[in-house]
C-alpha cells in the first residue's frame, strides 16, 4: 500500500470523505464526554507555515496533543527553507523524522513537490489553490446542523479563491449543486470549473445565487498574498457583502458558514455572525474534530502500509 496524502478533496473517495466527517462527529462526542483516546501516542506531526494562521495551527497542534502525540511548528523565517533549501530535500529529511507533515503555503506545487519526496502523509493546510481541511469542518458542521448535504444547493458569494475552488471539489465529492456569485475577473480557476461542469454555475447577482440555497458561504475579499490588491478589491466586491437580508432570500432553513478570519463590514455585515443561521464558531471548532479524524485515517493507514 502506498502513502496517502491529503492535498485536495479529490485525494479521497466520496465514501472516505463521508466516513471522515462522521468520524469527526464521533471524536467530538468522545472529547465532550472526557474519554481519553490516544491512537497517535509517540507520533509527531511536522507543520510548515509559510502564511499566518490561528485555527489551522491550533487545531492540528491541539489534535495531536489530545491524540497522545506532538506537533512541531516550523516557519521559513527560522528554518533553512527560508534560506533556499530545496523543498524536495526538506521533504526527504523531515519525513525520516516525523509521521506526517502539514504545510500551509503559497504555490500548490510546493505541496505536490513535497509529497512526491515524502515517506509520510502530507496534508494541505491551505495553498493559493485549495483549503481541503476547512471543507471537512464545513461538511461536518452542515451534517450536524442540517443532515446530509447530498442533493442540496450551496451558494458561494465573493471571491473565486482557494475556498471557492475547494467548494467546487466538495460539490463533486459530496454531491451538491453550487452557485457562485463573483465579480467579473474573480472567477475560480478554469480547471476546477471544467471538471465540475454541470454542477457549478457562475452568476453575477448574489440574490440569484442564494435563491433556494441551503448553505451560503463567503470568505475574505483579499486572501493572504494579495494584500497589494486590497484597495481595488474593496470597491469591486462591495455588492457582494452577505447580510441578513441576503440570507432571507435563501431557503428558510439556510445555514451560513465563514471559514474565518472574518472582516465585519466587508464580506459580511457587522451583525451576521450573531444571526442564528450563522454557525461559524461551531465550524471553527470542527476544524479540531474533523482533522483528528483525518490524522487518524492518514497516520494509522501509513502505519499499516
Ligand atoms: N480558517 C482558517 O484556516 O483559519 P486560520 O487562517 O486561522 O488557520
Ligand atoms: N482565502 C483565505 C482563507 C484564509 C483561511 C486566504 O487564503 O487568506
Amino acid at each position: 500500500m502506498s502513502i496517502r496524502h491529503f492535498l485536495s478533496l479529490m485525494d479521497c473517495t466520496p465514501a472516505e470523505l463521508n466516513s471522515l466527517i462522521r468520524r469527526g462527529v464521533e471524536l467530538k462526542d468522545l472529547r465532550d464526554r472526557g474519554v481519553l483516546y490516544e491512537p497517535l501516542r509517540n507520533r509527531v506531526l511536522g507543520m510548515i507555515f509559510e502564511k499566518a494562521s490561528t485555527r489551522t495551527r491550533l487545531s492540528f497542534e491541539a489534535g495531536m496533543i489530545q491524540f497522545g502525540g506532538q506537533a512541531i511548528f516550523l516557519s521559513p523565517r527560522d528554518t533553512q527553507l527560508g534560506r533556499g533549501e530545496p523543498i524536495a530535500d526538506c521533504a526527504r529529511v523531515m519525513s525520516r523524522m516525523v509521521d506526517g507533515v502539514m504545510i500551509r503555503t503559497f504555490a500548490h506545487s510546493t505541496l505536490t513537490e513535497f509529497a512526491a519526496h515524502s515517506r509520510v502523509p502530507v496534508i494541505n493546510g491551505l495553498s493559493d489553490d485549495l483549503h481541503p481541511c476547512q471543507l471537512l469542518a464545513d461538511m461536518q458542521t452542515y451534517l450536524e446542523q442540517r443532515g446530509t448535504i447530498a442533493g442540496k444547493t450551496v451558494a458561494w458569494i465573493g471571491d473565486g479563491n482557494n475556498m471557492c475552488n475547494t467548494y467546487i471539489e466538495a460539490a463533486e465529492q459530496f454531491d451538491f449543486r453550487l452557485r457562485i456569485a463573483c465579480p467579473e475577473g474573480f472567477e475560480p480557476k478554469a480547471a476546477f470549473l471544467e471538471r465540475a461542469a454541470g454542477r457549478v454555475e457562475i452568476v453575477r447577482d448574489p440574490r440569484e445565487a442564494v435563491a433556494g440555497a441551503h448553505l451560503v458561504s463567503t470568505d475574505v475579499w483579499t486572501s493572504m498574498g494579495q494584500e497589494e490588491d486590497g484597495e481595488r478589491r474593496l470597491a469591486l466586491f462591495r455588492p457582494y457583502q452577505v447580510d441578513r437580508a441576503l440570507l432571507d432570500a435563501a431557503d428558510p432553513g439556510v445555514l451560513f458558514l465563514h471559514c474565518l478570519p472574518a472582516h465585519r463590514g466587508e464580506e459580511i455585515s457587522e451583525d451576521l455572525l450573531d444571526d442564528p443561521r450563522a454557525r461559524a464558531w461551531d465550524q471553527a471548532e470542527n476544524r479540531l474534530h474533523a482533522q483528528k479524524a483525518l490524522l487518524e485515517f492518514l497516520i494509522e493507514h501509513a502505519s499499516h502500509a
